[in-house]
């Protein structure tokens, strides 16, 4: 057993800036948070810990979550991007055999050790700027040995990085090349021997399934979430990106922990996610990237008072996007969420829509011990800068995971 004092530092318990304490620091008691407060109340029983850092007056915020990644992925699609910039839409290239595809093609020729390493740049750079925890989709794989591989890499990622990793099963993302017309029979592969598999080698903690023209209707998303059920693992949902499926309705039936994208979400929608208790998970990024005009109904959201989270969809194809914090201006600038709305999107909200809201995104007693001590004086430059390095040090599990207080 080992007892840590944190001094010296302004706290953002919940990242919202009506709740910060001066003067205040954080007793960790191995990997978990014991106490946390203004010095001056420290009670005696924590004043003589086994080690203090002193955080010299800095800004501390809870760990950032991101909760959608394709981390995991070969190769890149810049030469696509250049494509849909001389006037081809993301639906043309992928009707053409383009898109997501071409990414699969590239993810199954890599070896293993390949894909780890360039999977571990991006993590890198996640993590660099404060992440904590972020979940990795599969899905690019799209048959047995190739999934298996993306996610025993992120497993990997995992046991190497101090960084928390929450895999995702997301077989349905895309209708492999040798199953062309065949979407029911690569359903039926997807539930009868992929899940079920991948889930008994103990690779997924959730299952996802894309919800659109483009991929699965419902009923194949419905086959997905039942075979989920039965494994019992929780799912979520690619939803009403491009258009409205309905997507958020099925996925509620199911008690997604979220449903994302959503630019195309309705009311009936927003309501059965609100009775569910499901997550609004919003991708700025790949708004931005695919230059898409539909915005998400955050009006809507906010009635509701459905909890929305943001996250980079860090992908190839559509958020070729490293930056939580960018993303961060992303959601303020274009989808005018506020500052405290951000905030909560990247902790609390994003540690929910991976089913953790008990162990991260906050600072509380009992949850782990995951913040980042910032150079900022105030919250609001954490969704202002676009670029400037303000992380000065990770802390996650209790231990330093990034210091960069020298840079
Ligand atoms: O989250 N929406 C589906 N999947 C990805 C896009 C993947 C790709 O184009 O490679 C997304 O946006
Ligand atoms: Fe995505």
């Amino acid at each position: 057993m080992s007892v840590s004092l944190w001094k010296n530092c302004t706290l953002a318990p919940t990242a919202q800036p009506d709740e910060l304490i001066t003067q205040a620091c954080i007793v960790v008691k191995d990997d978990q948070i014991q106490w946390l407060g203004p010095l001056d109340q420290l009670p005696v029983s924590y004043q003589t810990p086994h080690q203090t850092h002193d955080l010299q007056g800095r800004l501390v915020t809870p760990g950032l979550v991101d909760c959608h990644t394709h981390l995991v992925f070969g190769g890149h699609r810049a030469r696509e991007f250049a494509l849909r910039l001389a006037g081809a839409s993301y639906t043309e290239i992928a009707q053409q055999g383009g898109g997501i595809v071409s990414t699969v093609n590239a993810t199954r020729s890599l070896s293993e050790d390949a894909l780890y390493h360039q999977a571990l740049r991006r993590l890198h750079a996640l993590m660099h700027e404060g992440v904590t925890a972020v979940e990795i989709k599969s899905g690019y794989g799209l048959d047995l040995e190739s999934e298996a591989k993306a996610l025993r890499v992120a497993r990997r990622l995992a046991q190497n990085c101090p960084v928390t990793i929450s895999t995702t099963f997301l077989g349905a993302h895309a209708l492999p090349p040798e199953y062309t017309g065949r979407a029911n029979e690569y359903i039926d592969l997807v539930c009868d021997v992929m899940m079920p598999q991948l889930a008994a080698e103990g690779l997924i903690d959730a299952v996802d399934v894309f919800c659109e023209h483009i991929a699965f209707n419902l009923a194949q998303s419905e086959r997905v979430f039942k075979t989920a059920q039965s494994l019992g693992l929780p799912v979520k949902m690619h939803a009403e990106q491009l258009s409205n499926m309905g997507g958020s309705v099925l996925a509620s039936k199911y008690q997604a922990l979220s449903t994302d994208h959503l630019e195309f979400l309705d009311e009936a929608g927003i309501l059965a996610m609100k009775q569910a208790g499901t997550v609004a998970v919003l991708l700025p990024g790949a708004f931005y990237f695919l230059r898409e005009t539909q915005l998400p109904p955050i009006e809507l959201l906010r009635r509701h008072q459905v909890p929305m989270a943001i996250s980079t969809d860090s992908n190839p194809g559509t958020s070729p996007c490293t930056s939580l914090l960018l993303t961060m201006n992303m959601a303020s600038t274009l989808f005018r969420l506020s500052v405290p709305e951000v905030l909560a999107g990247v902790t609390q909200h994003a540690a929910r829509a991976l089913g953790h809201p008990d162990v991260t995104g906050q600072l509380a007693i009992g949850h782990k011990a995951d913040f980042v001590a910032w150079d900022i004086d105030d919250l609001a430059e954490l969704v202002y800068w676009m670029g400037l390095e303000r992380c000065a040090l990770v802390v996650r599990h209790g231990a330093i995971s990034v210091d960069r207080r020298s840079v």
